[in-house]
């Protein structure tokens, strides 16, 4: 099919323009008929231009034809470029001081009418915008998403080549890699029973990658996780994946922020504050209740194990002598909440599993509470000057083991601010609110109450501090590792750690997992071996490229900056997968369905 080429885009054109004869080609956005002059929005990605067919300018043909014009039917057309009239022009768009007086105008193609307006927010839902990506993709807003993504790339590409980082692809087929979720499995034709898995994170290549002495390793790559949906994670994900040799933990904070700042100014103008602040995970679990606190507001926890562990009040004592905490979590000028909103608290409390919420008001210099009796009127005064209350102040306390009491607090603490709003509108580029804070001193272990083991809070191949080496053989648990996780706004946006890079630690370590020394050979040989060459000290971190353009963006969803996203139930709606394959696939796999 030959059509005229456009001479500009749809966004392209001003009153400089004036008096040309051009050609757009493009999409039909909107058709307005005002007393039989058609006002035409012509849309590409670049903008909208207004165009119009006036029976007094253009031919009958062509003027009869555009009345067969309907929203999405493809167009080319020329015309001349005028100026508005006098008070008609639109100052929300840049170009809308011209209009383009058509005088030839080819319908390229025609549509169905869309399920839902592109042009306009009409609350339809994501569900049928998924079906129908390609139309979803129309719009300003998904558009204006990946071209920022695009740009992130390039200023991601730009800023690790700058510092010497290489750019390599790892596979896409390979060896199981344990990261915490479970794989997404590859059966092989040509290897009967055998699988490939897809990989969770490149991590052990970018570390093979070190030994074999590339020094600065990067890739922005997809990584795939069996796990369970939310709004921030996807199945399929981006991260930028770093390596580097012979770093410390410093060198890697220190790349890591370059990286952010530069995105920040690069891609939204923005200039983010660094170095970040630090907080060590215990800090972080103690005073918010989470290793990914956010920032934004205070409604900070404080540990009240040692006020309480001689109270009277049994429940506490109790809990205290056999090793658990008593936390408590102040709220400012909280005795406005009333006793229903408190039963509220209680209720989410229990559904996360706490045996309940205890409760106070400072009023004057008492503390009022259905529990005094127990608690006693001294004990209150104790933890009430601990979490440093004044008058007006409600005091919540949760009981139990350590890092569930600092959970549950820390959950509640989020839903009090959502309730209370007391979190900013988290749009993406406000300075103000990016609270950027690095978690560091994660433990290397946390212990599966299910499996009765220890598993890796990172990953397998996280070194221990050197201080905490002697605990791997008298209590594991105790061993802090050399883990750091950037967080932003209460998201994880980047995790990472200083790697094990002596097989006989790597192999200690394994064992300590549960994995014995034939397991650890057969899944991980390749990497004991290596390690037996000159490995050297490394170290790096992943980042969550999508987390990070849906907090750039200002996006809700992870779905909202990727292309062609999974639903919360893994499936891609506008294909229909995952899907059955032919008989004759399986056949050739091997493989039966039960
Ligand atoms: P980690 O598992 O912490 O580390 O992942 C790094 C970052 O990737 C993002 N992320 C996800 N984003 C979307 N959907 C998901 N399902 C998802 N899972 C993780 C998070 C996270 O911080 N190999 C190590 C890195 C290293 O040690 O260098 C790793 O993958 O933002």
């Amino acid at each position: 099919m030959s059509f005229k080429q456009r001479t500009h885009t749809c966004g392209e054109l001003r009153t400089s323009h004036i008096g040309n004869y051009i050609t757009l080609n493009g999409w039909i956005d909107r058709v307005r008929d005002l007393g039989g002059v058609l006002f035409i929005d012509m849309r590409d990605r670049y903008g909208k231009t207004q165009i119009v067919f006036n029976p007094q300018k253009c031919s009958s043909e062509v003027y009869e034809l555009a009345k067969e014009l309907r929203s999405e039917f493809v167009v080319s057309v020329s015309g001349n470029v005028e100026k508005r009239p006098e008070g008609t022009e639109n100052s929300d768009l840049p170009t809308g001081e011209i209009d383009v007086i058509i005088s030839s105008l080819e319908i390229l193609n025609r549509s169905l009418t869309p399920p839902f307006s592109i042009s306009e927010e009409d609350g339809t839902n994501e569900e049928t915008r998924l079906k129908y990506r390609y139309l979803d993709l129309r719009r300003d807003a998904v558009q204006k998403n990946l071209l920022m993504r695009h740009k992130m790339y390039q200023v991601t590409r730009n800023y690790f080549s700058e510092n010497n980082f290489i750019e390599v692809e790892t596979p896409v087929l390979m060896k199981s890699t344990p990261e915490g979720a479970r794989d997404y499995l590859v059966p092989s034709r040509v290897h009967h029973g055998k699988f490939y898995a897809l990989p969770q994170s490149p991590q052990t290549y970018k570390q093979i990658l070190m030994v074999a002495g590339f020094d600065r390793y990067f890739q922005i790559v997809k990584c795939f996780r069996d796990e369970d949906l939310r709004a921030d994670r996807q199945p399929e994900f981006t991260q930028i994946d770093v390596e580097i040799s012979f770093p410390d933990e410093e060198l890697v904070y220190k790349i890591v922020e370059g990286c952010m700042t530069r995105l920040y100014k690069e891609v939204l103008n923005v200039e983010i504050p660094s170095p970040f602040p630090r907080m060590s995970y215990h800090d972080a679990m103690e005073k918010y209740g989470s290793d990914k606190p956010d920032l934004r507001f205070d409604l900070q926890l404080t540990n009240v194990t040692d006020v309480v562990k001689d109270s009277p009040f049994r429940l506490f004592a109790e809990n205290v002598a056999k090793g658990g905490a008593v936390a408590g979590m102040k709220i400012s000028n909280g005795n406005e909440i009333g006793r229903n909103q408190i039963d509220g608290y209680t209720d989410f409390m229990k559904k996360l599993g706490a045996g309940g919420l205890i409760w106070g008001r400072v009023v004057g210099d008492k503390i009022e509470s259905p529990t005094e009796k127990h608690i006693t009127q001294e004990y209150f005064q104790k933890i009430a000057k601990k979490m440093n209350c004044v008058d007006g102040d409600l005091i919540l306390l949760a009981s139990g083991s350590w890092i569930n009491t600092f959970s549950w607090l820390g959950t509640l603490r989020l839903e009090i601010a959502r309730k209370r709003n007391l979190i900013p509108a988290s749009a993406g580029w406000d300075e103000t609110q990016m609270k950027f804070l690095w978690v560091t001193e994660f433990p290397m272990f946390e212990f599966n109450e299910e499996e009765k083991r220890f598993v890796a809070m990172h990953h397998p191949f996280t070194s221990p501090s050197m201080e905490d080496v002697h605990f791997l053989d008298s209590e594991p648990n105790k061993a802090r590792a050399r883990a750091y996780d950037l967080v932003l706004n209460g998201n994880e946006i980047a995790g990472g750690s200083i790697r094990i890079h002596s097989s006989e630690l790597q192999s200690k370590v394994f064992s300590l997992l549960g994995i014995g020394e034939e397991e650890a050979k057969r899944k991980f040989g390749f990497m004991l071996d290596a390690f037996k060459y000159g490995a050297p000290p490394h170290g790096g971190i992943a980042f969550g490229f999508d987390r990070i353009a849906m907090l750039m963006s200002g996006s809700k969803s992870i779905r909202d900056v990727i292309a062609f996203p999974k639903t919360t139930s893994a499936m891609s709606l506008m294909d229909e997968a995952p899907s059955e394959v032919d008989e004759k696939q399986l056949k050739e796999l091997h493989i039966r369905v039960i």
